[in-house]
């Protein structure tokens, strides 16, 4: 249901300011807005919507990479809202006043969409059915998959391979990061590096390995590339005031943007996907497409000049802060998103005033041409930037976190909001991104993603390795991911019902309990119909605290086939958990199903699947299960 703005129950609104305000009760809870910094419970923060290349992940960020205006707020009414608009906004959710939510429009020109429900539940599943049907990747693609910017040539990645097949270790994907591409130029293979990459890339596939590449935004400017020249001569690039191509630097140096908001630009790019779709590819992750600038050559040029200034200066502490400034604004310059234009049916439109669908419209791309290329075969996508609706085209992984015990509670709490907003095939970069990770930090974070439907270990270039086998001994390591195969059958059960009904895979325990407490968790979370988990997220802790908020079976596995269980009571509960282990809790009436733990997702064995139940037999689970690649919507 949409509401004209100039009356939208319950707020006030000042039209000079472009704000609109409304009070929150004490106990009002707001949850959403996706991929942001901060807990499951937004209040107490601002939150920019800006698509935003943003590698440190800090508490004060207002912006990351996604922009998802969604969110409920459940006070003595529970109500959900949807500002749908392509420019900034901002949320500012008690933190300029603690009892009070103040939304800040960059323009009037907003459509607000109040969503009604009996709870929160519905809510989403209104909102859902408004922006329409998730995106279904392929089964294997709930592997897992390894990654690590960057195996640059065929003969890392087979040794990435033969140490998983050495050691046992299941594995369905490898994950191409920009140094197959010859000098990071989209759509072409560095051929030094991979000399015959379809056969490469069948070779990786007899194993059971599919090689996912990563596609950049920013076509390389460069005499002679054909995507570069064919978008020049048919004007498919962003354009500056003066018509001339942006020119934007990224990974290859100096780059032009494809207008994806034109439909024909759209067209022609997917269509590009089908060289490495040829080759055998079946899956890609769509990077940079906030859009990420290093530099424009407009503000380079003026950076310059202004720097010229304090040459040979004494710099006092003002002009020393103002140098810094000048200097570390180069990147993702907020004046950079002011130059340059789209042509969206004829209109030119300013890039700030339609920013966040940029991301969003380059998936879109590349799901419209996967329809027309691979029209019976599901292809994996998942994207960095989003907006409402590319959860129709792809994924979401969470883009630069680190390897820090702070990021594993954050991913954790991201994934219900991304979940409200249809991101259901969404993680993160399980080990963190940047910085060094730990042995212990892997694991607990391979445990306590062990659900999350994108489960890939992605680390950055320079930082220490931490590929399962980089720490040493490997039974734990073996012993969590056989765990994670073993219970595919249930991830995929449950996230394929939650795709197919508007529902969420993650929940918050708000959404399913009435009991205060639950309102104020934010480190436990419902899996899916049968399951709670509350991970551990803390260096060093050999337990935790856990709210029951009814009598659960807890389950403790140490492997998928070493496993005992327990039936706690409704209320608090000190848990160990040992660094090698998985606590669960199944939930009364509920059945879990544990599959033998296979190489891979498609030697998954359903016949000899096991139930772990709690009040109620195995035939009360519904199973869903399909062929894995054939289209459903
Ligand atoms: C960006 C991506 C990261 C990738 C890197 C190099 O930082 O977020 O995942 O590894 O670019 O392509």
């Amino acid at each position: 249901m949409t509401s004209e703005k100039k009356d939208l129950p319950g707020w006030l609104i000042d039209s000079k300011l472009n704000t609109f305000s409304r009070k929150m009760g004490k106990k009002a809870v707001v949850y959403g807005l996706g991929e942001t910094v901060r807990g499951i419970n937004k209040r107490g923060w601002t939150y920019t919507s800006f698509c935003s290349d943003e590698p440190n992940h800090f508490e004060d960020k207002r912006s990351l990479y996604g922009a998802q205006n969604f969110f409920i707020i459940d006070d003595e009414d529970t109500v959900g809202y949807f500002w749908d608009t392509p420019e900034s906004v901002e949320f500012d959710i008690g933190f300029s006043k603690i009892d009070e939510i103040i939304v800040r429009q960059t323009s009037p020109d907003v459509d607000i969409y109040v969503i009604e429900g009996k709870n929160k539940k519905e809510i989403v599943s209104e909102f859902r059915k408004l922006t329409g049907a998730c995106y279904i990747p392929p089964k294997w693609a709930f592997g897992y998959g390894q990654s690590r910017w960057s195996y640059i040539n065929e003969d890392e990645v087979r040794e990435v391979v033969s140490k998983y097949e050495e050691l046992g270790i299941p594995i369905d994907s490898v994950y191409l990061d920009i140094d197959y591409m010859e000098r990071f130029k989209d759509f072409t293979i560095n051929e030094e590096a991979f000399p015959d990459f379809a056969k490469f890339v069948k070779e990786m596939l007899d194993k059971g390995i599919h090689l996912v590449p990563i596609i950049d935004a920013g076509v390389k400017v460069e005499d002679g590339y054909s995507v570069y020249e064919e978008g020049v001569k048919n004007n498919y690039f962003c354009k500056k005031e003066d018509g001339t191509d942006l020119v934007a630097a990224v990974w290859p140096g100096k780059s032009h943007f494809p207008d994806f908001l034109n439909d024909e630009v759209r067209a022609w790019f997917g269509q590009k996907y089908k060289l490495l779709l040829d080759a055998g590819i079946d899956g890609f992750w769509n990077d940079m497409n906030e859009p990420a600038i290093f530099y424009t050559e407009d503000h380079l040029r003026e950076v310059f000049d202004e720097i010229e200034e304090f040459k040979g200066k004494n710099l006092d502490i003002h002009s020393f802060f103002k140098f810094k400034e000048v200097v570390g604004d180069i990147d993702n310059n907020s004046e950079d998103f002011k130059r340059f234009y789209h042509n969206y049916d004829g209109v030119k439109i300013r890039h700030d005033k339609v920013h966040n669908l940029f991301g969003f419209n380059m998936t879109k791309a590349a799901g419209e041409a996967f329809e027309k290329i691979s029209p019976d075969k599901r292809i994996l996508m998942f994207s960095r930037a989003s907006y409402i609706g590319m959860h129709r085209y792809g994924g979401v992984w969470t883009g630069d976190n680190k390897s820090w015990w702070s990021h594993l509670l954050l991913s954790i709490q991201q994934m219900p909001a991304l979940n409200m907003c249809g991101f259901l095939y969404s993680g993160c970069d399980i080990g963190g991104f940047g910085a060094d990770c730990t042995e212990d930090l892997l694991l607990r974070w391979l445990e306590s993603g062990l659900f999350n439907p994108l489960y890939r270990n992605h680390a950055a270039d320079y930082t220490r390795r931490q590929e399962l086998y980089s720490f040493g001994e490997t039974v734990d390591f073996k012993n969590i991911v056989g765990l994670r195969y073993a219970l595919i059958p249930y991830i995929y059960s449950e996230f394929m019902k939650a795709a197919l009904n508007n529902g969420m895979f993650y929940m918050p325990l708000a959404f399913e309990y009435k009991d205060e407490r639950v309102n104020e968790i934010e480190d436990q979370l419902l899996v899916g119909e049968s399951i709670m988990i509350a991970p551990i997220y803390k260096q060093n802790a050999s337990g935790r605290y856990v709210y029951l908020p009814e009598d659960m079976k807890m389950v403790r596995f140490r492997s998928a086939f070493d496993y005992d269980e327990e039936v706690l009571q409704k209320g608090d509960h000190y848990v160990d958990v040992a660094l090698n282990e998985v606590v669960i809790f199944i939930r009364p009436g509920h059945a879990l199903p544990i599959a033998p733990v296979s190489k891979n997702v498609s030697d998954i064995d359903y016949s000899k699947i096991e139930w772990i139940t709690y009040r109620c037999d195995a035939s009360s689970y519904e199973m869903y299960n399909d062929d894995g690649y054939s289209r459903i919507n």
